[in-house]
């Protein structure tokens, strides 16, 4: 349930997980307010074969420029404190929005050598408002895990791209390292502009990488990606339909842990704590009663002061993993007060799984200048990022 659990817009340390969703904006250059606007999934039709046919010829025709902005200046050559590894990546800027400013920070993992050529596969991290770089990439199935402290990085031994390559989207804007130059952009979010703006990013990132034009592809994601992958798959695959040998050679789509249903999100959630000892019986029914026919974007009033009522009752737990300690709890924890204090092993059936301390680890690697400059992120010190971006959905 990951990521899944909605987080409340008001208040601001209820799950860890709020911290990382706004991970690159300990500056934040919007002020807080409560703008709401309800963005409704798209409903375009289908577009006529003839214009699909009209934009392929069209895109093919861009190709030509694509030398002008190829991929090679986005290589990384190395990531501070990363290990020697046998594939190469890729990072950068593409700008979906001249006239607003607006540019998408993506991170390429690509397959070893010898099992190319595999497919291309994006991956969406949710919320909204959640960084694919910092959760998807570092904590997740990307190929490094951070050492704590943000101290280095170590290959992840269940990496996604020892078989295929893996396209980290920040998205929408507002999101980890990618931002908008127009403020507005953060508060008027939603998923129609994200299907699109990530349908742009693909079409111009195709331009830049070339040789992953045809190649197999997959959208992939988690959580509120639940929104975001279908409407993209939808957006892609209409944009594809009557076209002979479509660019975004587009193969299939992926969700895990999908927000799809809030009914039944919410009644999962609630059953969860209450049959975990996590809630009292009392509070399960005042959570059934308030919520269970609520929007999870939009909870009312009443679902929102039961969700504060299960949040008290609840204490100090890591509502992502509830049978480890909360971070502050372990001897992993970035406070080395804490680590002297606790002898090692107290919690052996953490060894080699979770780390609940994994957010603060992400949290410090991705604020390293270094770490930044090896990225090509932030480059003009311009990034806009905003924990605002989701209260706008
Ligand atoms: C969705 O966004 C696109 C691009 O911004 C826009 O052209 C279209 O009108 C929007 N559709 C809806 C239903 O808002
Ligand atoms: C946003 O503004 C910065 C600072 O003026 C500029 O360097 C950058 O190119 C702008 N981004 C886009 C996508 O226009
Ligand atoms: C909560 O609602 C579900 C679905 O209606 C029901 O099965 C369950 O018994 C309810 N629990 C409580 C405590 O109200
Ligand atoms: C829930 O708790 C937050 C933080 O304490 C508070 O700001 C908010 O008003 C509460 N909501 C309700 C409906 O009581
Ligand atoms: C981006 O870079 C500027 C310096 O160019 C720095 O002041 C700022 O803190 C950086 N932003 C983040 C979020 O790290």
């Amino acid at each position: 349930m990951r990521k899944s659990v909605r987080s409340k817009p008001t208040t601001t340390s209820i799950f860890p997980l709020y911290i990382l969703c706004s991970l690159y904006v300990r500056i934040p250059t919007v002020s807080s307010g409560a703008v709401i606007m309800n963005t409704m999934i798209s409903r375009r039709g289908p577009l006529l074969a003839l214009a699909a046919v009209a934009e392929f010829f069209a895109l093919t025709c861009l190709a030509a420029t694509a030398a002008a902005s190829g991929h090679a200046a986005d290589r990384i050559v190395r990531l501070p404190g990363q290990p020697v590894v046998d594939f190469d990546m890729y990072s950068g800027y593409v700008t979906v929005e001249e006239s607003a400013g607006r540019s998408l920070f993506y991170l390429l993992q690509e397959a070893p050598a010898e099992a190319q050529p595999a497919p291309l596969v994006l991956w969406l991290n949710g919320r909204p408002g959640c960084s694919s770089v910092a959760y998807g990439a570092s904590e997740e199935l990307g190929a490094f895990r951070i050492r704590p402290r943000g101290a280095g990085l170590f290959l992840n031994e269940y990496r996604w791209n020892k078989v295929a390559n893996i396209l980290f989207l920040d998205s929408p804007a507002g999101v980890g390292f990618s931002y908008t130059n127009t403020t507005s952009d953060l508060y008027t979010s939603g998923d129609n502009r994200t299907a699109h703006d990530s349908y742009t990013f693909l079409t111009k990132w195709f331009e830049k990488f070339p040789h992953y034009k045809y190649r197999d592809f997959y959208i992939a994601g988690e959580s509120y990606a639940g929104h975001y992958v279908p409407e993209l798959s939808q957006l892609v695959h209409r944009r594809n339909k009557g076209v002979e040998k479509p660019i975004i050679n587009f193969k299939g789509f992926m969700v895990g842990n999908g927000l799809i249903d809030d009914y039944h999100d919410y009644l999962g959630t609630f059953e969860f704590w209450w049959n975990h000892g996590l809630v009292s019986d009392d509070t399960y029914r005042l959570l059934n009663d308030s919520c269970l026919h609520d929007s999870f974007v939009h909870p009312s009033p009443a679902c929102d002061a039961a969700f504060n009522v299960s949040t008290e009752e609840q204490g100090n737990i890591d509502m992502y993993s509830v049978y480890t300690p909360t971070c502050n709890d372990t001897p992993s924890s970035s406070s080395s007060s804490a680590s002297r204090r606790r002898p090692k092993g107290r919690y052996p059936w953490m060894t080699g799984s979770y780390d609940p301390c994994t957010e603060q680890y992400s949290t410090a690697y991705y604020n390293r200048r270094d770490v930044q400059t090896a990225l090509h992120a932030n480059v003009t010190g311009a990034i806009r990022a905003s924990a605002m971006v989701a209260y706008g959905w």
